[in-house]
């Protein structure tokens, strides 16, 4: 059973019990977002912040993210004064030694933050205070009651990456058009068959080829899946079978034998490089986002631009994967832009297609009084 689309949506109106009214799946497709949707979490959160402000925060957190680490950490000065920071045991060092990737999640995150706000009729003001990738804090937010509320959450609910049965027929000129609407000049399609496209097949799978090898990097993704349903439920974090797409009769084997140590062996290894080449075959072109500069502010506009875009894309049947490794491995990132012939520093590379289905999100959050702290 997977979590129905309309109990999502019928759950938006008014803003009323938001994720709580998600339906509850166990067995055979394991624990997914509907078990653990989670709550704003306990009492003491709900009297710090009232419902309202609990609900934005716990929306925000539906951002995507590498590896689902959920790397954000609100400090709550008053009510209306929340101070946005990452906590350093999520980061993710042996992929992203820069926190670049962070720092586009922590966009994200504050892009949802802002629609939530608005759709509860308040005004987010954000400031980002991040000088450096480094910096635990990166952001200022203060709430001001708006005139009216605006918007829809069902975008953010519904959101999901998908990574399974992309077509590979070229996206419109249309949807193209509307998905990548708000920054034009920072999101660039290349259709399969172009030279660039090209470029990034062919260097994806090398640089999945080469993350495989280093041990570092096998062991920090190792650290962040969740095999077991015990262990989604404890952490309500990581991947897990069923976000990695991994369902039915084999989700329940992995479920019940896979491990930490299985992640490092051999095999494992192996298997994730056929499948980014499996991957890599089968989409519909390649987006890709680029920022200003490499400070933290571009990377967190980044992240807003991405969030924008992926809040549009159910609409259209259209999923976007990202695929990071070309940017992590070897010394692509620095020639990615001159090989891409766009002006400006690449931030993320996302595979694009078109869906038969779309299907439901599963990957679970943290209630958020896990994340949320006061002064
Ligand atoms: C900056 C960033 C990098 C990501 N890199 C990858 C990646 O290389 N491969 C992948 O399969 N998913 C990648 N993802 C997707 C995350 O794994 C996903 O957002 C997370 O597991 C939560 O799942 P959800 O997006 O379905 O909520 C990335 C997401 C972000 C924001």
């Amino acid at each position: 059973m997977s979590i129905n689309r309309r109990d999502l949506i019928k759950s938006t109106i008014k803003g009323g019990v938001i994720l709580c009214a998600l339906p509850l799946v166990t067995g055979c497709s394991g624990t997914a977002r509907g078990d653990v949707a989670g709550s704003t979490g306990n009492n003491q959160l709900n009297r710090l912040l009232g419902r309202e402000r609990s609900e934005m925060l716990l929306l925000a957190s539906l951002a995507p993210n590498g590896h689902n680490t959920q790397p954000w950490v609100v400090t709550v000065v008053s009510p209306d004064h929340w101070i946005i920071g990452s906590d350093p045991d999520r980061w993710l060092p042996a992929v992203d030694p820069d926190n670049h990737d962070l720092l586009v999640s922590m966009g994200a995150f504050l892009e949802n933050l802002e629609q939530a706000a608005a759709f509860y009729g308040y005004q987010a003001e954000i400031t980002i205070t991040a000088a450096s990738a480094k910096e635990r804090q990166i952001a200022e937010v203060k709430l001001q009651k708006a005139a009216g509320t605006s918007g829809s959450i069902d975008p953010i609910l519904s959101r999901c990456t998908v990574r399974k049965n992309l077509l590979k027929r070229e996206i419109s000129v249309t949807d193209i058009r509307h998905i990548t609407g708000d920054s034009p000049n920072s999101l660039h399609y290349f259709a399969p068959g172009s030279r660039q496209s090209g470029f990034l097949n062919q260097g994806t799978i090398e640089a999945n080829r080469l993350q495989v090898t280093r041990d570092a990097a096998q062991e920090e993704l190792a650290d962040w899946i969740r095999w077991s349903n015990g262990d989604i439920e404890k952490y309500r974090d990581g991947l897990n079978p069923a976000s990695m797409g991994i369902t039915g009769f084999a989700g329940l084997f992995v479920r019940m034998f896979f491990n930490r140590s299985t992640v490092l062996k051999e095999d494992f290894r192996k298997s994730s490089v056929v499948m980014a080449e499996e991957q890599v075959n089968q989409h519909g072109g390649w987006i890709v986002l680029t920022g200003q500069g490499a400070d933290p502010r571009s990377y967190i506009d980044s992240g807003r631009n991405l969030q924008k875009m992926l809040l549009k894309i159910r609409q259209r049947n259209i999923a976007l994967h990202p695929m990071t490794q070309i940017l992590q491995e070897g010394n692509w990132r620095s020639q990615l832009a001159n090989e891409l012939g766009v002006d400006t520093p690449v931030h993320l590379v996302l595979r694009a297609g078109y869906l038969e289905k779309y299907p439901d999100p599963v990957s679970v959050r943290r209630p958020a009084d896990r994340f949320v702290k006061s002064a």
